[in-house]
């Protein structure tokens, strides 16, 4: 699935509608270049599921766990790892694989590509986002253009 999103607010929009189709046990590996959008996208999910906490990038907490207090949610927690600075071994080391999976559980990893080996031999099932700057092109740099994202869902 294939999406353009030409501001902030749209990929918050789009998230936060994304985040209805979860069920638990979800793990997501984002990509995408710095500045991409991809804790913008993880702020979205966490509206859409009723997180009222402010998310601020983990880079340096590694990782940041939510309770989802939504009733009539399956996803009771959501996790959001920024591997940007660590492997996927730190990731093990500080517990993160009890939730990977977990049927209550829904895992975002910023920086993903940097833990998909560790994962497919650990037999973790994910799904790859990725998030791409699209390039001004004929529109020549403006501003509006400098905000266009397309957001593919693997
Ligand atoms: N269409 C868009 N979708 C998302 N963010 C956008 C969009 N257009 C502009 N932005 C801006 O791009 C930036 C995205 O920042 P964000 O922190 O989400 O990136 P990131 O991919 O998490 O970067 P990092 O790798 O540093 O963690 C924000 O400043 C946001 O306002
Ligand atoms: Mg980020």
């Amino acid at each position: 699935m294939t999406y353009l999103s030409n501001c902030e607010q749209k990929t918050l929009d789009f998230a936060s509608t994304f985040s209805s189709s979860l069920k638990g046990g979800e793990v997501f590996l984002l990509d995408g270049t710095l500045g991409s959008g991809k804790s913008v996208f993880i702020r979205g999910i966490a509206t859409g599921l009723g997180i009222k906490n402010r998310l601020t990038s983990p880079t340096f907490v590694i990782m940041k766990i939510y309770s989802v207090k939504k009733r009539n949610s399956s996803v009771k927690r959501l996790i959001h790892v920024d591997a940007y600075r660590v492997e996927a071994e730190d990731l093990f080391q500080i517990g993160l694989q009890e939730y990977l999976n977990d049927p209550q559980t829904a895992v975002f990893i910023e920086w993903g590509s940097k833990v998909e080996k560790k994962f497919k031999k650990s037999k973790i099932n994910f799904t790859k986002i990725k998030i791409r700057k699209v390039k001004a092109s004929a529109s020549g740099g403006n501003k509006l253009s400098d905000q266009e994202r397309q957001i593919i869902i693997e």
